[in-house]
């Protein structure tokens, strides 16, 4: 075990300096949004130099050309911890060009990609094709001599609320709901605002403790292991019955279709398998309501360890609505 008693005399027992990429993106600024809050972090993004992303207010802005690695090592060097957040739909090589840069830029921290199920939970990454990818992403961080951090919080309750009705199955322009299998099984969720919150506690954490008896919480203790949260362990049946609160409807108000949730998990990955990625949102989102293996990380979910604050579910889902128009005006989305 290292302790910061043992470390050069140049060594900082914090993070003072944090690099992001995505600090534009959904869950990227809400990030960098709740590090800059600390007042603890200086944050830099690293940005596409022709991207047309609006970055948070108070980061350090870093132009980088995916094709220029002298760029991303630049931006890279002397940052202590590297979040990564870049869309699914970036080229599949955009992941390990960072962390090859961060490794040459001397970056000894890394938060992969994720933000997504329990890690462990390894039939449900096979079975959702993220798990395989996510852990490549991690091993090639471990060869490299760095140590990950993962984020493990579910799927984010308010944007996939949001999102279109393959997600948890609200179509809130047409009042359409679809019911997956009796729609009583629970997934873990987080919303946006908790998983950025959990960030930001664990990276204002001392890195090392100081000595032996130092048992103080310490970033350390997440080295090569996931951070785990949920703000909300929910069936359907709960999302809807706090959609008609929010939104002052009842049953009568919405046409209900229920499908089976194996045979929308099949259909799904049908899609996919023919090249239609639009099934790619179908069979991820069934494949958390399996009633005999769903999504569920209640039990290793650290909120109090951490100090996250309880959240309000209806709170939630306003937020969540709230975000509908937004997302539509996004292009549908796709692991790439
Ligand atoms: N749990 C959930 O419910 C859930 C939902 C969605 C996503 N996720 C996961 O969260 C992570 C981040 O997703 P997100 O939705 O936050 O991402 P996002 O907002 O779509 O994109 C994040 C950033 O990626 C960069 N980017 C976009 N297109 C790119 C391209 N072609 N090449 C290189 N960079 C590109 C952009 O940064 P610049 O413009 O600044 O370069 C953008 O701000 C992914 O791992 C994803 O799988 C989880």
């Amino acid at each position: 075990m290292s302790f910061a008693k043992d470390q050069p005399a140049s060594f900082t027992n914090a993070i003072e300096r944090v690099a992001i990429v995505g600090a534009g993106g959904t869950v990227g600024s809400v990030i960098a949004g709740a590090l800059l809050k600390t007042g603890k972090h200086t944050v830099t993004a690293l940005t596409r130099k022709d991207s047309t992303n609006t970055l948070p207010e108070g980061v350090v802005v870093a132009p980088i050309d995916y094709n220029d690695e002298a760029s991303i090592v630049d931006a890279l060097r002397g940052q202590q911890f590297f979040i990564i957040t870049v869309a699914p739909t970036a080229p599949r090589d955009t992941h390990s060009k960072l962390v090859q840069a961060a490794a040459k830029a001397g970056v000894p921290y890394i938060m992969p990609n994720g933000y997504g199920g329990d890690i462990e939970h390894v039939k449900f990454g096979q079975d959702v094709m993220l798990g395989p990818v996510a852990q490549a992403n991690r091993d090639e961080i471990d060869k490299l001599g760095m140590k990950w951090i993962t984020v493990c919080c579910g799927f984010w309750y308010d944007y996939s609320l949001a999102g279109r009705p393959a997600r948890f199955g609200f179509d809130f322009d047409k009042k359409e709901l679809t019911i997956y299998g009796d729609g009583n099984t629970k997934t873990s969720v987080s919303t946006l605002a908790q998983v950025g919150r959990a960030v930001a506690t664990v990276l204002s954490l001392k890195v090392l403790p100081d000595g032996e008896n130092d048992k103080s919480l310490t970033l350390s203790s997440w080295f090569n292991k996931p951070v785990y949260l949920q703000s909300f362990v929910i069936s359907q049946n709960e999302m809807f019955e706090s959609v008609k609160r929010v939104t002052g409807t009842a049953d009568a108000n919405w046409t209900i279709t229920k499908e089976d949730v194996h045979e929308r998990y099949a259909d799904g990955l049908k899609m996919v398998k023919t090249g239609n990625m639009a099934g790619f949102a179908k069979l991820l989102y069934a494949r958390a309501f399996f009633p005999e293996d769903a999504g569920n990380h209640s039990d290793k979910a650290q909120n109090k360890l951490l100090g996250l604050p309880e959240e309000n579910l209806d709170e939630a889902t306003q937020v969540g609505i709230g975000m509908v128009k937004a997302l539509q005006s996004r292009a549908e989305r796709m692991a790439s």
